[in-house]
């Protein structure tokens, strides 16, 4: 049997990004082995967050899960804090971790790049998310391709300390979906859609009415060839849309392709829109039924619990393995 572990940030809103490269694949694991969500808050206050707005987004993120096919009967869904083994191994991981390898990490040179305050934990979290992933035994790790870095290093620091102090950690492997692990920009079809993109338009949000996807495909960056072709080189923002709706549908690529053979960029982009306010409908539809539920709190005490219980014993090896305290 194996164990799945995955995160996300419960900071602004759900992108189609996120909803692609790691929501979509999440239920399909629940079949496999033993799944366990996190919703990683102490990663959020990396950067300042304002405390109401937090609570809120955790909560909303905990429906988001649900509604995108998370059974509580078959996964574990947490909240990070709410479990005291992270930040512990954190500290641990953060002792074997060297601060020039944390220093090369893309997502931390992006998110200190010019500004006046970077907080020390804003370096430290790959040992944090290095610590979520271990603390479960993780043998597989579904996320999106910005996340492939973090990932390699938490392999190099859990084969550090296996190394150091003993095997102490299963190796993760990670595991990117067939299509949609890097959804670009609707308007940069060279950037990454994200959650913080100023231009609201280049990014699609899990709960986008109809009207907004509709109007925010249509103004979708393509190109004058008036050809739907996938050719990520030459035609980035073609090539993006032909990968939202494989991704959304299921579809090979080539087959979407072939489905707007002869087709101008009107009809594509009409064609992408319906496809992707089909598929989020019915999510939508779940997270309102479920946001302001009793069900919900229910649901996270039960995860921190049965959490608590598997990582506070990986704490106890870890712990016993670099000589803390007095138990072995
Ligand atoms: P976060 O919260 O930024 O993103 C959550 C998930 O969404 C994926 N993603 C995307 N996939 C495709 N295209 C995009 N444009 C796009 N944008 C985001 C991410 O790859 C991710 O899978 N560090 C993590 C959270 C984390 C974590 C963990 C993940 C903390 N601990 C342990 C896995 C295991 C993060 O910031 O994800």
């Amino acid at each position: 049997m194996k164990n799945i572990f995955s995160g996300v940030q419960p900071t602004g809103v759900i992108t189609l990004g996120n909803y692609l490269g790691a929501f979509k694949q999440f239920p399909t694991f629940q079949e496999q082995g033993n799944t366990v969500y996190c919703i990683v808050d102490q990663h959020a206050i990396t950067v300042q967050q304002d405390p109401k707005e937090l609570r809120e987004n955790i909560r909303k993120l905990a429906a988001t899960y649900l509604a995108t096919g998370i059974d509580p009967n078959k996964s574990t869904l947490f909240i990070q804090s709410e479990v005291p083994a992270h930040a512990q191994a954190a500290w641990m991981m953060q002792c074997v971790a060297s601060i020039g390898e944390l220093e090369r990490m893309t997502q931390f040179k992006d998110k200190s790049d010019g500004k006046d305050m970077v907080s020390a934990a804003l370096l430290t979290y790959p040992p944090l998310m290095a610590a979520d992933i271990l603390l479960y035994n993780t043998n597989i790790v579904p996320v999106g391709e910005d996340q492939k870095q973090h990932l390699e290093l938490t392999r190099d620091l859990a084969e550090r300390f296996n190394k150091r102090y003993g095997e102490t950690f299963v190796i993760p492997d990670i595991q990117l979906p067939k299509a949609g692990a890097r959804i670009k920009s609707l308007q940069d079809p060279l950037k990454k859609m994200s959650k913080s993109d100023p231009n609201a338009k280049a990014t699609i949000k899990l709960l986008d009415t109809p009207k907004q996807i509709e109007k925010k495909i249509k103004s979708a960056v393509t190109d004058s060839e008036g050809i739907v072709a996938f050719d990520v080189d030459n035609k980035p923002g073609v090539s993006n849309l032909l990968t939202i709706e494989s991704a959304i549908s299921g579809v090979a690529i080539q087959d979407v392709v072939a489905k707007y053979e002869g087709l101008g960029y009107g009809a594509f982009k009409a064609g992408v829109a319906e496809a992707v306010i089909a598929d989020l409908s019915p999510v939508q539809e779940r997270f309102n039924a479920l946001i302001h539920s009793a069900e919900l709190d229910h649901i996270l005490d039960e995860g921190a619990a049965k959490a608590n219980a598997i990582a506070s014993k990986t704490v106890q090896r870890m712990e016993a393995a670099m000589g803390l305290g007095r138990k072995r």
